[in-house]
């Protein structure tokens, strides 16, 4: 069995491929390209709807939308990955409850955009993507970015940092309220708001940035993407499940969110549910690791994030029970095979592990890990090579 490396497209690539398929769909040119990446998680796991912190990087890895403005109301989407004719209708067919399945990511910021009162007057987009889909590496975050920027530029708005964080909560309103996925702003704060080089720390309680410097290289260090291939979707219940745990602590425990909670064994003794216990015991130890992780950084010492990022990994498994078989093998075997730490990336059920890796041991590590699929009968997983990546933006 061969080990699949997933490389990144280049904004060339991406560019000549999505004015292609504009072209072909539409007959005539896009006015430009836009891209917003996918993302990785390097700490900060299941907080971001407790108000808590993450620190996560964009992925070189993007998606394309090349667009063109209409100003007769009229809306087309196509897909790259999809069979069927573009998706066809207005800006108001683009409402929650009225349109569903892809549509609904591609085209829900369209729609956010004009309730939020920046015009909209229809629009063509093609889209195309080398973000990995449904494994955990925020594909659907990446198409609203892409789009939400493509628009916003179109309608004379200035991408400073300002308008990315508008966006970016934007794009949360469209993945719950269109897309009807209940996730929290991590994935899409990733997509629009990370600078190259930096790991992006997210302060949920105001959604302030701080752009951490994070040159693995520097240190002789690469992070390691592992795809599963085990199926992972945010919308079947589970992690809505875990927000209500969450939620439902909160309200036992009398605070506004479990950002709140400053004595933990304190709160864990209040508690009588043992799943509630474990779920509280996993959030509000998570933030404190990211605390952890940033202060490492900061004092140069990379490699000492590696013991981090396993606790983590344990506190999702045992505590938060998000993992699945594949990510525990997975970060098990890469550890055993030179990484200096592990753990599952994004909303976890499948999806994506990480591994702080010596540049040195990629290929060992990477042996590993397949070897150890093929010892479970699984089918192959896939790896992408995660240097830090820019946010959204407009390339051509
Ligand atoms: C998914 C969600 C995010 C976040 C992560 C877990 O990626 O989209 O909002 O909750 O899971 O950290």
């Amino acid at each position: 069995m061969s080990a699949v490396t997933v490389d990144p497209w280049s904004d060339t690539e991406g560019s000549r491929r999505t004015r292609e398929l504009f072209t072909r769909a539409f007959d005539q040119q896009p006015q430009g390209v836009w891209a917003a990446p996918g993302r990785v998680n390097v700490i900060g796991e299941h907080v971001d709807y407790n108000a808590g912190l993450c620190l996560p990087t964009a992925l070189p890895h993007r998606t394309f939308a090349a667009v063109r403005p209409r100003t007769d109301g009229q809306v087309r989407l196509v897909s790259a990955h999809l069979p069927e004719e573009p998706w066809t209708g207005t800006v108001a067919d683009l409402a929650p409850g009225r349109v569903e399945g892809w549509a609904a990511y591609s085209g829900g910021p369209a729609w956010v955009l004009a309730d939020e009162g920046v015009e909209v007057g229809g629009f063509d987009a093609a889209i195309d993507s080398c973000v990995p889909f449904g494994a955990g590496l925020s594909s659907s975050a990446a198409i609203e970015g892409a789009v939400a920027v493509a628009l916003a530029e179109l309608a004379g708005l200035e991408l400073d940092d300002a308008l990315r964080a508008r966006l970016a909560r934007l794009c949360v309103r469209a993945e719950n309220e269109v897309a009807h996925a209940p996730t929290g702003g991590l994935d899409q704060a990733a997509s629009l708001r990370s600078r190259a080089g930096h790991g992006l720390l997210i302060d949920f309680v105001d959604e302030q940035v701080r752009h951490v410097p994070l040159d693995l290289p520097a240190h002789g260090l690469e992070l390691l993407v592992i795809d599963t291939r085990a199926p992972h979707t945010l919308n079947d219940g589970q992690y809505a499940a875990r927000r209500a745990d969450c939620d439902r602590a909160a309200a036992l425990l009398g605070v506004p969110t479990l950002r709140e909670v400053d004595d933990l064994d304190g709160a864990l003794a209040q508690l009588t549910d043992p799943v509630l216990v474990a779920r509280v015991r996993h959030v509000v130890s998570e933030i404190e690791r990211v605390r952890q992780v940033v202060a490492l950084l900061a004092a140069g010492e990379v490699a000492a994030i590696g013991p981090v990022l396993d606790a983590s990994h344990t506190s999702l498994r045992d505590d938060y029970e998000v993992t699945c078989p594949e990510l525990d093998v997975t970060v098990e075997a890469a550890r055993a095979a030179g990484a200096l730490g592990a753990r599952m990336t994004g909303g976890g059920f499948g999806g994506s592990a990480i591994a702080l890796v010596p540049a040195e041991a990629v290929g060992t590590v990477t042996d590993a890990v397949r070897d150890a699929f093929d010892a479970h009968g699984w089918g192959a997983p896939a790896f992408l090579r995660a240097p830090a990546a820019a946010g959204a933006e407009r390339v051509a």
